[in-house]
């Protein structure tokens, strides 16, 4: 088996999954480091024992003198356009941290250069790659709950990072809704049409310099509606990073709290004011491959480089996801409906 090169962009704290995942992943080298601050390349290739990884603070030079198959970019989401172009531009397939960019024109740019370099570019969205969530998605579509009407998603958790999102516009939405909206697209099956509702605040004592809380509720392209509520400044009582989900069918509901906790009901009579219900359980499916987060992602992007296929998500699905939040900031920012453009 030939070995792909890739280059790492961005090498702050999440570039230690990143490098963790590369390790375990068969015929990957990392041919060099790259960040704007070039200590912290030298330190991961310290930590990381690279002892034939380049380092630098310039991905172009860089590009240049390794000449890698793939480009990881773990940069802060402004630079996430300009290091994927960069890269297809230098002919690379490059797998990129969420979110896809900091803007839609951005991501429009992306997709359309990935297409004119005949490159891949795909996405991490790592919360789709865990063995609970293939299943619940898989409860779902064999329809024990009937189609589904509504479904809720409820994200709190007091985290305090420091770092570029104390200071980031729209930072609940877009640094970690944006997981939340790809995970409905996932578990549903079904894209949005339209953003009916959406309210971003600052709630009072909030670390956030902005829009750390949010609600919003969207329609979806099955006619469900999709309502989330969240927040990254609400202390105690935190839900999972997955968030605590239901999902109401025409024959039934289930409830799932992001991990192992899940409950399925469907009535077990036909007629009754409040009828009994019958519990569901959850099927069992074989997650092998599909469940380790980045590892996972990292392992898919590289047999889609090397056999040819399409990585789940690939650019062309995950701007549907993007424009989830773009069209709720935009909800919010006009006080009226969008509706979803790609
Ligand atoms: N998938 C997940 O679960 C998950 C979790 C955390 C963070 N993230 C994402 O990972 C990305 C990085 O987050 P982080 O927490 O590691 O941030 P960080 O601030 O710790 O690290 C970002 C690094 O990128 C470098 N950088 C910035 N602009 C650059 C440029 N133009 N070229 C080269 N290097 C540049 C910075 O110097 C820094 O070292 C973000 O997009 C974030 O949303 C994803």
């Amino acid at each position: 088996m030939d070995t792909l090169r890739a280059v790492l962009v961005g090498c702050g704290s999440m570039s230690r999954a990143w490098l963790r995942a590369a390790a375990a992943t068969e015929g990957l080298s990392i041919a060099g480091l790259v960040d704007i601050v070039e200590d912290a390349a030298r330190a991961r290739k310290d930590e990381f024992a690279l002892a034939d990884a380049h380092t630098g603070d310039d991905l172009e030079a860089m590009l240049v003198a390794t000449r890698p198959d793939i480009v990881f970019d773990v940069t802060v989401p402004e630079a996430h356009a300009q290091t994927t172009l960069t890269a297809l531009r230098h002919g690379c397939h490059v797998l990129g941290e969420k979110p896809m960019a900091a803007s839609m024109d951005d991501a429009r740019r992306m997709v359309e250069a990935a297409q004119r370099a005949g490159r891949l570019y795909a996405v991490v969205q790592n919360r789709r790659y865990t063995a609970p969530i293939r299943r619940v998605r898989e409860f779902l579509r064999r329809g024990a709950i009937g189609p589904l009407t509504t479904v809720n998603c409820d994200f709190y958790i007091g985290a305090h990072f420091g770092g570029f999102r104390d200071h980031m516009s729209h930072v609940l939405l877009l640094d970690m809704a944006i997981h939340t909206f790809d995970q409905a697209r996932f578990l549903t099956g079904a894209d949005t049409v339209r953003v009916a509702f959406c309210k971003e605040w600052n709630p009072h004592g909030s670390w956030y310099e902005r829009d750390a809380s949010a609600i919003a509720v969207f329609e979806l392209s099955n006619s469900a509606i999709f309502t989330y509520r969240g927040s990254w400044c609400a202390e105690g009582l935190n839900t999972s990073w997955e968030g605590e989900w239901r999902f109401i069918g025409a024959n039934g509901s289930a409830t799932w709290d992001g991990g192992n906790g899940f409950r399925a009901q469907t009535p077990d009579e036909s007629s009754g004011f409040i009828r009994k219900q019958r519990e569901l359980p959850l099927p069992e499916l074989d997650t092998t491959g599909l469940s380790e987060g980045h590892a996972s992602l990292i392992r898919q992007f590289v047999r889609c480089v090397r056999e040819g296929g399409t990585p789940e998500t690939v650019c062309t699905d995950n701007i549907k996801s993007l424009a989830m939040v773009f069209g709720a900031i935009e909800a919010a920012e006009r006080g009226q409906p969008v509706n979803i453009r790609i």
